[in-house]
């Protein structure tokens, strides 16, 4: 089989099509598709409708699955999935309300961070003329490696960054609006700070360039506000480096923003992309998803 791809005029999330994901996928098939998703980094399938267990089947095609890190938020009934979503439930949030409204790539914070997510969509908020919210920028940030301008290039190629929970928490607290009526972060936005402050690890380093353990390519590794400093420079030069890294990584031939409908699987890879959601609606506008984390990817077993 060739797989159905409809291509979009950007470098990561194209459409796969005529593939349904509750049902056991033919090893050639996934073969397919797992190239696809290391090809491009970011893929799309539409109109999916799958239970919980469903998804972390398919998820587990890829390998061995992690857990988010905010335990709280993980389903009850089946902890690899964790629940994104803003809906309140007997005066609880039932999942992560305000997750991702920054450039990142997920779980940064941990030594080893994970191959990707999968996020499949059960509920998409939408404003009173029907139109979508709540859109997911994605961004290839093996396509931004590949058009450094070659001063930028030297200066963060071997280089290694130190990630900061504290930076990064004060850059969330700084960059979320306010509640409009008290001046003050809303309940759901303090409660998520207060979670990540506890949890994330003081500091943390990455390589400022990784390679993709499959492909071999080389891609950016960045997540916005969480870096305090890149070794071998001065505070100063660092933040001129991190400054200049983020004006070119935000090029809009490098990104695909991707509209949600009820259905939607949308799937990231952690080395080669990050992303962002974007928190325009609120409660009682409902956004509810569920997101499987791959765990640390295996090189190819054939290569
Ligand atoms: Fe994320």
């Amino acid at each position: 089989m060739t797989l159905d791809i409809k291509f979009v005029d950007a470098p990561l999330g194209h459409e796969i099509r005529g593939v349904d994901l509750s049902k056991p996928i033919p090893d050639d098939v996934f073969a397919e598709i797992e190239a696809a998703y290391d090809r491009y980094g970011v893929i799309v399938f539409r109109g999916q409708k799958l239970s919980a267990e469903q998804q972390v089947a398919f998820s587990k095609r890829f390998g061995p699955l992690d857990r988010y890190v905010l335990e709280k938020y993980n389903m009850k009934s089946c902890p690899e999935v964790f629940i994104v979503s803003n809906i309140i439930e007997n005066g609880e949030p039932i999942g992560l309300g305000d997750a991702g409204r920054y450039w990142h790539t997920d779980m940064w914070v941990t030594p080893r961070p994970p191959r990707g997510s999968m996020l499949h969509a059960i509920e998409v908020p939408h404003d009173k003329d029907g139109k979508p919210l709540g859109d997911t920028w994605t961004l290839n940030m093996q396509a931004a490696y590949d058009a450094l301008p070659e001063e930028l290039r030297l200066k963060i190629e071997g280089r290694t960054a130190v990630y900061s929970g504290r930076k990064y928490v004060e850059f969330r607290i700084a960059n979320t609006p306010r509640d409009p009526r008290t001046g003050e972060l809303s309940e759901a936005d303090r409660v998520g700070m207060e979670e990540r402050a506890r949890n994330i690890a003081p500091e943390i380093s990455h390589p400022m360039v990784k390679v993709h353990p499959r492909t071999g390519r080389k891609s950016i590794y960045y997540s916005e506000g969480s870096i305090d400093r890149i070794e071998g420079y001065s505070h100063e030069e660092s933040e001129r480096i991190l400054e200049a890294l983020h004006r070119h990584v935000m090029q809009p031939q490098f990104m695909y923003r991707h509209v949600w409908q009820v259905g939607d699987v949308l799937m990231w890879d952690n080395c080669s992309c990050i992303h962002k959601a974007i928190g325009d609606f609120e409660w009682p506008q409902r956004r509810h998803m569920h997101r499987t984390t791959l765990g640390n990817p295996p090189a190819r077993a054939s290569a």
